[in-house]
């Protein structure tokens, strides 16, 4: 297998999520130094294994993305393990799933300041710390289709999901200078742990699961590794003409 990362120092945040564990191994399998994080203290299972198999090229440390002293930390840890930090893929989200006239302003403000302000800031600092080392680095941060088109009783999530795209798209222009590259990737449904707790309180889970799956051309919700692959080309060198996208991937969904 070519080594598309290969010595590249990776962040990935919300490694201990559906698709950050599975960004952990792939990116790890792809001669990537990674500097894994999540709130979750402990990591999963599937992360704890490719910590095992990787050991001198995975370090995992816990931390709060909305807490600007983890921030620090995350970067410092990356710095001082590998020297530097080449790729960003800040991946951390929350998903709020609620009509708009229930929808709280706990709500609210839980996902603007985890999806858009957290953001915001790692990313920011991920790019100080590019620039100080003169390194023409990677950032790659998860959207959605839902930041993209309307989905219903998606009001705030999707809100701050337009934010994390029109993020990117901002900081590819004023990160041109230094030659770091900005870019979000679009999932639509994907099978991980959200989609599931978002239906743990609707009563006919089934039919709601079986409707999201019709509304994919491919009559089914995407895997993590079919959004990490993606991902692994915009952290890699071949995809040096990619800036300022938000790139769909989402079985068809959004193309109706
Ligand atoms: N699953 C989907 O259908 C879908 C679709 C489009 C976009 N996304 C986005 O993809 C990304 C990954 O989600 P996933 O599908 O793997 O879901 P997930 O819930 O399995 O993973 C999300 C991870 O983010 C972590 N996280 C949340 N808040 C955090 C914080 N404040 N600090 C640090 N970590 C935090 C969680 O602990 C969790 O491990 C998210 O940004 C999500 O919004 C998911």
């Amino acid at each position: 297998m070519t080594m598309r990362l290969k010595d590249k120092v990776c962040i990935i945040t919300g490694a201990a999520g559906g698709q950050g564990e599975v960004a952990v191994e792939i990116f790890a399998k792809e001669g990537a130094k990674i500097l894994a994080t999540d709130m979750n203290g402990e990591p999963t299972a599937r992360l704890q294994n490719a910590l095992e198999s990787y050991p001198s090229n995975i370090k995992y440390v816990s931390g709060d993305m909305t807490e600007g002293a983890d921030l620090d930390r995350v970067v410092r840890e990356t710095v001082s393990s590998y020297g530097h930090i080449d790729v960003l893929f800040n991946n951390h989200g929350v998903m709020v799933g609620s009509p708009l006239l229930e929808t709280t302003e706990e709500e609210l403000d839980l996902v603007l300041r985890v999806n858009v302000r957290s953001s915001f800031l790692l990313c920011q600092k991920v790019a100080k710390s590019m620039v100080d080392k003169g390194i023409e680095g990677s950032i790659i941060l998860n959207s959605s289709v839902g930041g993209l088109i309307g989905f219903p009783d998606m009001a705030a999530y999707g809100a701050s999901k337009a934010g994390v795209a029109q993020l990117s798209r901002s900081m590819a222009n004023d990160l041109r200078d230094h030659k770091i590259r900005v870019n979000a990737v679009a999932p639509g449904g994907i099978d991980t742990p959200m989609p599931h707790k978002y239906l743990e309180k609707f009563e006919d889970r089934e039919a709601i699961w079986k409707a999201m799956e019709q509304a994919h051309l491919t009559g089914r919700l995407g895997r993590p590794e079919e959004v990490v692959w993606l991902v692994v080309f915009l952290a890699s060198d071949e995809a040096s003409f990619m800036n300022g996208s938000v790139v769909t991937v989402d079985g068809g969904y959004s193309c109706v």
